[in-house]
């Protein structure tokens, strides 16, 4: 049954894309006097509300931050369990996927995975590829600089462009996400106000909402509220607010 605040979602002003910066683990089980890796166990939850919540919207298209180029430098015990907790969670998830139609894609240096992670991620990819309802995205090993830097080189080596003709179009090819339409919401967990290096070219007209909400507290009803707020939004790209009122735009 749809809530009372589900039916205030405009469904023909959706965006197409949601990035989410999920945060706040360690400080979840900091509070509840827990250790580190059971932050992370509970916001697995979060993950599911927020994947199931966003196919019952409408929401084609999720990219979930879930590991950092940078999060390697943190505790071995600490890097361990999030491996392990996202192979736990491919294994056991990839049949929901394709029941409710997702396809799973993975961005970032995927090569530095441990094997036994890659191997399962490849599965879950290649057994959700022909999933037609919506995108799931994890971010892994992912750094938004790295990308650039990884776009660079790949089109240096294999794009056959002279210097003077880059421009963005032949450029964001080469990205990871060059399958994936730009995003139109960023939402960070935990009220931190920083990128912490994700999708820096992809971000660059994004509509950003902060929210103090801890990811293991993160719900459906909260992507809901991220939503009420981006619908409000009058999105310019540069332009001035008479221009996008006349629809001169886009
Ligand atoms: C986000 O939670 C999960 C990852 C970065 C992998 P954190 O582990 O960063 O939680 P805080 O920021 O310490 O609260
Ligand atoms: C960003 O969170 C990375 C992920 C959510 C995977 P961090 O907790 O690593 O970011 P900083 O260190 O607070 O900037
Ligand atoms: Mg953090």
């Amino acid at each position: 049954m749809k809530g009372k605040l589900e039916s205030l979602v405009d469904k023909n002003n959706l965006p197409a894309h949601i990035v989410i910066i999920m945060d706040g683990n360690g400080r979840w089980a900091k509070q509840k006097d827990l250790d580190r890796i059971s932050g992370h166990r509970e916001g697995m939850k979060s993950v599911r509300a927020v994947v199931n919540g966003a196919k019952e919207l409408g929401v084609k298209n999720i990219t979930l931050y879930a590991f950092s180029a940078q999060n390697w430098k943190r505790p071995k015990v600490e890097v361990d369990a999030l491996m392990e907790l996202l192979k736990h969670f491919l294994e056991k998830e990839t049949e929901k996927l394709i029941e409710n139609g997702i396809r799973l894609n993975a961005i970032g240096r995927l090569w530095e995975l441990p094997q036994e992670v890659y191997k399962v991620l490849v599965n879950t990819i290649e057994k959700t590829s022909k999933c037609k309802e919506g995108t799931l995205t994890l971010a892994l090993s992912y750094g938004g600089r790295e990308e650039i830097i990884d776009a660079f080189k790949e089109m240096m080596s294999h794009g056959n462009i002279a210097g003077e003709d880059i421009n963005q179009t032949n450029f964001s090819k080469f990205l990871y996400t060059s399958d994936l339409p730009e995003p139109d919401l960023l939402i960070r967990t935990s009220g931190e106000m920083r990128l912490s290096n994700f999708m820096l070219w992809q971000l660059a007209y994004t509509e950003i909402y902060v929210t103090k909400t801890l990811w293991p507290n993160f719900r459906k009803r909260h992507l809901i509220k991220a939503i009420l707020n981006y619908q409000k939004r009058e999105r310019r790209f540069g332009l001035t607010g008479e221009q996008v009122k006349k629809r001169e735009v886009i």
